[in-house]
């Protein structure tokens, strides 16, 4: 038998498994969140939760003796990167053959490490990519329901154009202006009446301290403070830290069977438990998710899962890359990590890219323009299982795709404004476009064809997968916005007909 049982188990805390925990608390159901990653709520020795990303230590990242940014180097210097001792630090870094996957461990999953960058993508996009969603509904109920539980908000206009922590924002959106690009301002979950109160001194820094990919001590809306706060609230919601889900069947009686390994802060397993539920809600993220699916249909435990378990994965056609500015275009040495703003080229039907316009917040002026370019790449590619763990096939050729758009964009941007881009960011092989990673991992689980429509996984009642594997590859902006919407949508449904005594 196994040991706990709970009405409903929710595996992961990000923006899927936060949503599922909220609305199944609030309908009064007791829930059990399992996450592998720990909480952030206790200071270490130097008086932080978080650690700094100047001087990271061992809580940057998931078990690592060195840690791996995702901006290594600077005049091919590896001037970032430090050796730490392992620990179940917040941001993980996932190796494929041919790409890494960015991804956030610990209570609130990807809030904890993200740009908090809080977009809505265009609605002729989101239908493209959910023809079996009614669009209209998702605009007029989920998507704004999931930015106020959010707690999305705007920079103050007037004190983006006045301050010197965005002055790297208002460098980019001239040279885009100049090449007759449209930028747009991009919202976002940090607190930017705080991010003032930074920059005056009467708070204490963190967006203007550096602190983004490994945590922000201060101001960030993580999930921890908004939905995992509300579920938490109900009474009806608790919550394991730094255990990983590592199998699912399913008993005769119908029950879910999880089995999950606890670990200590050096990462050992002390102690292996089964828990059972009647409903299983699936919120591990795109890669988390879609490898227990995969190893329980491989395996056999749940033989009956649909054949697309696993396929239509993509990169949300993620590039990072850098332009030099002329020596007189300073982009200066206060830059604040919350980006606002992106170069909007979406519409453009024959090279559709929306750039953000990123960071690089060293503390000196390098003249740098940086860029996180979001391309409608086509490309996917599927997981396959085998000896216990998953492989990914996307190749680096799929990856090009991505740098061929972006580099079609940015050279227009550079003749526009005679500039050139920058080869020593990323590592040692002189190149201009990081397409090697990406932060925006999504699907494996597609929403209609893993599932149906809300998210109800084939093949197995009271299942469902709530997080971004439902996302087919592409969503065009930041997907967490979507991410939460969907879970919304799924929840409401669940609610009303599946739970119903
Ligand atoms: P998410 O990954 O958030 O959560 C999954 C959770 O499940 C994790 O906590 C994980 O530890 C846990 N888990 C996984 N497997 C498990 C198992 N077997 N057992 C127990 N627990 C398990 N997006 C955006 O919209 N705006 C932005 O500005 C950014 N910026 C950004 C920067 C960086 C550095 C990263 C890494 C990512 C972003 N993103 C982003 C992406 C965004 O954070 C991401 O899309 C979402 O967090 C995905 O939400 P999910 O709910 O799918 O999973």
């Amino acid at each position: 038998d196994p040991v706990d049982r709970a009405p409903a188990i929710v595996v992961g805390s990000g923006y899927g498994g936060a949503v599922a925990a909220a609305r199944l608390g609030q309908a009064g159901i007791r829930t059990l969140v399992l996450e592998m990653g720990r909480l952030w709520n206790t200071p270490g020795p130097d008086g932080t939760v978080f650690c700094s990303t100047r001087a990271p230590d061992q809580r940057s990242m998931w078990f690592r003796t060195r840690t791996e940014a995702p901006l290594a180097t600077f005049l091919w210097l590896d001037v970032v990167n430090r050796d730490i001792s392992p620990y179940p630090g917040v941001l993980d870094r996932v190796h494929f053959d041919a790409v890494s996957v960015y991804v956030g461990r610990g209570v609130g999953g990807g809030s904890l490490v993200n740009g908090g960058m809080a977009v809505t993508p265009p609605k002729a996009y989101f239908a493209e990519q959910f023809p079996g969603v009614d669009a209209d509904e998702m605009y007029g109920t989920y998507f704004p329901r999931a930015r106020a539980a959010l707690g999305v908000n705007t920079v103050d206009p007037a004190w983006f154009e006045a301050t010197e922590w965005y002055r790297y924002t208002r460098v980019s959106r001239e040279h885009a202006r100049r090449t007759g690009l449209r930028t747009t301002f991009v919202p976002n979950v940090y607190d930017f009446v705080h991010m003032a109160r930074e920059a005056a001194g009467t708070a204490t820094r963190s967006a203007l301290a550096g602190e983004v990919v490994y945590g922000n001590n201060h101001g960030k809306r993580s999930l921890d403070k908004t939905y995992l706060a509300a579920a938490l609230g109900t009474g009806n919601v608790t919550l394991h830290t730094l255990e990983r889900v590592r199998a699912i069947s399913r008993a005769r009686d119908g029950t879910y069977v999880l089995t999950a390994d606890r670990v200590d802060l050096t990462g050992r397993v002390v102690e292996t438990r089964e828990y059972g539920c009647t409903y299983l809600f699936l919120g591990g993220g795109s890669l988390g998710t879609t490898e227990l699916l995969l190893r329980a249909r491989e395996t056999g435990a749940l033989p009956d899962l649909d054949a697309s378990v696993g396929a239509g994965w993509g990169t949300n056609g993620n590039v990072m890359l850098g332009r030099a500015n002329h020596l007189w275009d300073t982009v200066g040495e206060n830059q604040s990590t919350m980006p606002v703003m992106g170069i909007d080229d979406w519409a453009n039907a024959s090279n559709p890219v929306f750039a953000e316009i990123a960071p690089l917040p060293t503390g000196l002026e390098h003249w740098v323009s940086l860029y996180l370019a979001i391309t409608k790449n086509p490309e996917r590619a599927s997981f396959s299982y085998s000896g216990g763990s998953m492989r990914l096939g996307w190749t680096a050729a799929q990856s090009a795709v991505s740098a061929a758009m972006a580099r079609k964009l940015f050279d227009r941007i550079n003749a526009a404004n005679s500039t050139i881009y920058r080869y020593d960011l990323f590592g040692s092989s002189s190149r201009a476009f990081a397409d090697d990673f990406t932060y925006h991992p999504l699907g494996g689980c597609v929403l209609g064809k893993a599932t149906d429509a809300f998210g109800r996984v084939k093949g197995y009642p009271r299942l469902y997968v709530t997080d971004g594997s439902l996302v087919p590859g592409s969503i065009g902006v930041n997907p967490f916005v979507t991410i939460t919407a969907l879970a919304e949508r799924t929840m409401a449904r669940v609610l009303a007909e599946d739970t119903a005594p």
